[in-house]
């Protein structure tokens, strides 16, 4: 496994429309691997595939509950329901915090990465970050819809 670099703001890509995956393969195991790998060490909820500059329907997410991490291939998210104020933050922006709405509760169905067709109901936390990583997907970011005032720059840390 190794670490990829993360597509930072301004990288024309992050507004690029990925592709299904047709055939997943080897070299999409490896992506997805890589993408956990890279999500953890920047202490990521989500990572798309297009911002590791692969633009592949591929998404990971990770809240850091008992379930580890999960991976959705070609998600589509098929119902949501209601609606909440959350803040929001994405590794192509690490110093960027805004406020957004975002569907309370989303229903996705996707490909695990065994190719096995899997729906998933989620809700709060696991819900944004479904709509956040598939937003990636079709080339949209956070800072395009975030509610008007609530842009927060937060200086880096020290670099770890
Ligand atoms: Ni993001």
């Amino acid at each position: 496994m190794a670490i990829r670099i993360i597509r930072q703001e301004g990288d024309e890509i992050l507004k690029k429309k990925s592709r299904e995956v047709d055939v997943i393969d080897e070299k999409i195991q490896v992506l997805i691997d890589d993408m956990i790998e890279t999500m953890h060490k920047y202490n990521g909820v989500g990572l798309a595939a297009v911002q590791v500059g692969i633009l592949k329907r591929v998404i990971v997410i990770d809240i850091y509950d008992d379930n580890g991490p999960i991976v959705l291939i070609n998600p589509v998210i098929t119902k949501t329901k209601g609606e909440q104020e959350v803040d929001e933050g994405c590794l192509s922006f690490p110093n960027k915090f805004a406020k957004v709405i975002r569907p309370k509760e989303v229903t996705a169905e996707y490909l695990d990465r065994n190719g096995k067709s899997k729906k998933i109901k989620a809700k709060d936390l696991l819900a944004q970050a479904i709509c956040h990583e598939v937003d990636h997907l079709n080339g949209e970011v956070f800072v395009d819809k975030i509610i008007p005032g609530t842009l927060e720059y937060i200086e880096p840390e020290n670099n770890k």
